[in-house]
């Protein structure tokens, strides 16, 4: 069964985020060289899916006008012979094909992937929360669809996370076994660390069977009053058709405002033009504060 569409939901508040998130969407705030929702997009089209829709909200559109054509722009770059840049905002309008739908109401996570559900159809697809920044140099999503079409089994990704950290994410209840894909008895959502069923945390990447929808459809707002995606894969998991898939990369929440940090100093520290600089800096600064 082919995987060929996604749903990014960015029609979050981003309140963890704030002042920054204020008027500026957390999506496009940018970390090193170019706004988060790039990474989320490039993530897609690494994994070979170019039909993606974003969720957004009121006053959010602008996260998607980042894929589309600015012809002004694009006469400007070419009249000064800036064709490097010219070709890279070019690629960028191309890079896969991108529409969105919009949440009216910040009903939970749940709700916003039911939102474009028009667009799945009958097929599988993927869910990316955009602010969980995963390495650019791996391809993990490409690895859940593998997994996807050998099982034939909805797939999320889960990492390992302190276990005092695990209430800030869903926890599942894995079956018993080895390696890193493992079958899901149970999911609770920020659950007190004293009764989390494990401390592998749910990361926000899905490959989702398109009966999620149909589920989501009688899913009830639970905690906050949301629609919760977690409710959605909790019935998954009692079906017995939920794979947890074990991600041992290097993930940023930007969403907040350590990850945040912790994602561009990283991001910086690799980058293959602006990376030397950035170490020299980042040990000159050492050395100034280690002789304050
Ligand atoms: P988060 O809870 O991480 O994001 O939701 P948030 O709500 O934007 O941020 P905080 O918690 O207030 O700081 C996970 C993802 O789900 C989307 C968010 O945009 C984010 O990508 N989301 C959440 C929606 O699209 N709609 C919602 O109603 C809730």
């Amino acid at each position: 069964m082919p995987v060929h569409t996604a749903i990014i939901p960015a029609a979050g508040m981003g309140t963890r985020f704030l002042p920054a998130s204020k008027v500026v969407p957390k999506e496009l705030v940018t970390v090193v060289d170019r706004p988060i929702i790039q990474y989320a997009v490039e993530e897609l089209v690494r994994a070979g899916i170019t039909n993606i829709c974003i969720v957004t909200s009121e006053g959010k559109e602008a996260v998607t006008h980042h894929f589309t054509s600015n012809t002004k722009l694009e006469t400007a770059l070419r009249e000064k012979n800036k064709h490097d840049l010219l070709e890279e905002m070019l690629k960028l309008n191309g890079l896969a094909d991108i529409y969105s739908v919009t949440q009216n109401e910040p009903l939970g996570l749940g709700h916003a992937v039911w939102v474009a559900r028009e667009h799945i159809q009958d097929d599988p697809f993927v869910v990316l929360l955009p602010d969980e920044l995963l390495d650019p140099s791996e391809n993990f999503l490409a690895e859940m669809i593998a997994t996807y079409k050998s099982t034939s089994t909805s797939v999320i990704a889960v990492d390992e996370v302190p276990h005092e950290s695990i209430s800030s994410y869903g926890s599942i209840d894995p079956e018993p076994g080895t390696g890193d894909s493992m079958r899901v008895k149970a999911l609770v959502e920020k659950p007190d660390p004293s009764v989390a069923p494990s401390d592998l945390a749910v990361i926000g990447r899905y490959v989702l069977a398109p009966e999620v929808m149909n589920i989501l459809e009688s899913v009830k707002p639970g905690s906050g009053g949301e629609i919760q995606l977690t409710d959605a894969l909790a019935v998954l998991a009692e079906r017995g058709v939920l794979v947890a898939q074990r991600y041992r990369g290097r993930r940023w929440d930007a969403g907040t405002k350590l990850g945040y940090l912790q994602a561009t100093a990283a991001l910086a520290f690799d980058h293959p033009e602006l990376g030397p600089d950035f170490r020299a800096y980042l040990e000159q600064i050492q050395m100034v504060s280690t002789h304050a």
